[in-house]
């Protein structure tokens, strides 16, 4: 297989998620560019239109014009989080902090997932919450109050809990403290700061003191590496050629996957790394290399932890065995994805076993694949399985393709293009 070319990839899903959130809650008028047109940005979208916000139709260049801080109404609809587990937890430390009640609603994949670990600290802060499903689950509704300033210790790595509680502070205008066990995606801080917030980081804890009110700030969107992983692991999986991927966030939170495709053998250089919108960017050049086994676990968890399907499927093409710990999140996302991974890798040949926490890879070099894969839905599962159906002589059949379209609405296009 040869590969070449240079992509586009779409704008990151978390800074979209949080530059509309920001510029919703900013005092004036904030331009966005690059924002990811997917459908978890347009759930985030719809949710701050239903508490008063006038969000434009979603472009790659819009203004919004903020209605500040204290500016959000009463909804008179459910807030609906569609797919999207980033928009109900930032969303739900947001409306906490405002007064203000709101129904958070979603579709099965998120009616699943946890929402305890934002009710705990929120409530803690004095807002109220009522769960209607199983554990904690939504649909799910909360009174906003006056809240109180707080102290977290979270238990598990989330960034999605991190800003939720920041978000609250910010709104509720007092003093929030987050210490986390790992480092996660730091992009609400950098957001914050941009804005005119005082953020701290100190070793694993973040602070922030209130301040009456946010500034309105441009953001140009970088691409999102959890997207460029994809295609930095087809460029790693190909047998000559490589791919160039433009204007990619290289965020050390968030660049996990391209150290372990190095780590594995591919070649993977940045260039023209420069600081935009925030953020350290730069152009991402992936090309084959033999790739061999590996292990992840730990700290370097947080950085990968939605590139761990991908790298699943090369690690399947990959020498020797590769070894998954510490990611115990993984059955908490859109969906089990520990299951989902072995599973499939299974179903299409390769030899795979779960962990508690985590999952074991026996790779015996790059060779096709056939089977049938069963998505549940789950955007990053349908897409690290188009890229191994991508292998000549490979016969892949995936239930739902069109889920890709939750973070990467043209990702089997660009996947046809890039294969030369
Ligand atoms: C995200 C944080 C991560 C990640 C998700 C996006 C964010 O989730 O998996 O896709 O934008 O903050 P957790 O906070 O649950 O780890």
């Amino acid at each position: 297989m040869r590969v070449g070319g240079v992509l586009q990839v779409p704008g990151d899903k978390s800074i979209s998620h949080r530059a509309l959130m920001l510029a919703a809650l900013g005092a004036g008028a904030s331009r966005v560019r690059g924002l990811l047109q997917s459908l978890d940005v347009l759930s985030t979208a719809q949710v701050l239109r239903a508490l008063g916000v006038p969000i434009p139709a979603l472009s790659e260049d819009f203004v919004v014009e903020g209605v500040g801080l204290r500016g959000l109404q009463p909804p008179t609809v459910d807030l609906d989080c569609g797919n999207s587990g980033t928009t109900a937890r930032l969303m739900a430390g947001i409306v906490a902090g405002s007064p203000l009640s709101a129904r958070f609603i979603g579709d099965a994949s998120l009616s699943r997932r946890p929402m305890r670990r934002v009710k705990e600290p929120l409530t803690q802060m004095g807002a109220r919450f009522e769960c209607e499903g199983p554990g904690d689950t939504l649909p799910m509704t909360i009174h906003g109050a006056r809240l109180l300033g707080m102290t977290w210790h979270a238990e598990t790595a989330s960034a999605q809990v991190k800003s939720a509680i920041l978000l609250a502070g910010l709104v509720a205008d007092v003093p929030v403290e987050v210490h986390e066990p790992v480092p996660t995606r730091d992009h609400t801080e950098r957001m914050l700061m941009a804005r005119g917030v005082d953020v701290r980081t100190d070793g694993g804890a973040v602070t922030l003191v209130p301040s009456a009110t946010l500034n309105a700030a441009d953001q140009l969107v970088p691409g999102d590496p959890s997207s460029a992983a994809f295609f930095a692991a087809l460029a790693a999986l190909a047998d000559t050629g490589d791919l160039a991927l433009n204007d990619v966030c290289i965020n050390p939170t968030r660049a996990g996957a391209f150290r372990v495709l190095r780590r594995m053998g591919a070649r993977v250089t940045y260039e023209q790394t420069r600081a935009e919108g925030g953020e350290e960017v730069a152009r991402v050049i992936v090309g084959p290399g033999t790739l061999r086994g590996t292990e992840i676990g730990g700290a370097e968890v947080p950085s990968l932890i939605d590139e761990l399907p991908i790298l699943a499927c090369v690690a399947a093409c990959a020498e020797g065995e590769t070894r998954v710990t510490g990611a115990h999140e993984l059955r908490v996302k859109e969906s089990d994805r520990i299951t989902a991974i072995v599973d499939n890798l299974r179903a299409v040949g390769a030899e795979a076993e779960e962990l508690p926490d985590g999952f074991v890879v026996r790779g015996v070099g790059r060779r096709p694949f056939a089977g049938r894969v069963t998505t549940h839905g789950d955007h990053r599962i349908a897409m690290a399985f188009g890229v191994l159906g991508a292998i000549p002589g490979s016969a892949i059949i995936i239930d739902d393709p069109a889920c890709a379209a939750v973070s990467f609405p043209t990702f089997w296009e660009e996947l046809s293009r890039v294969v030369v």
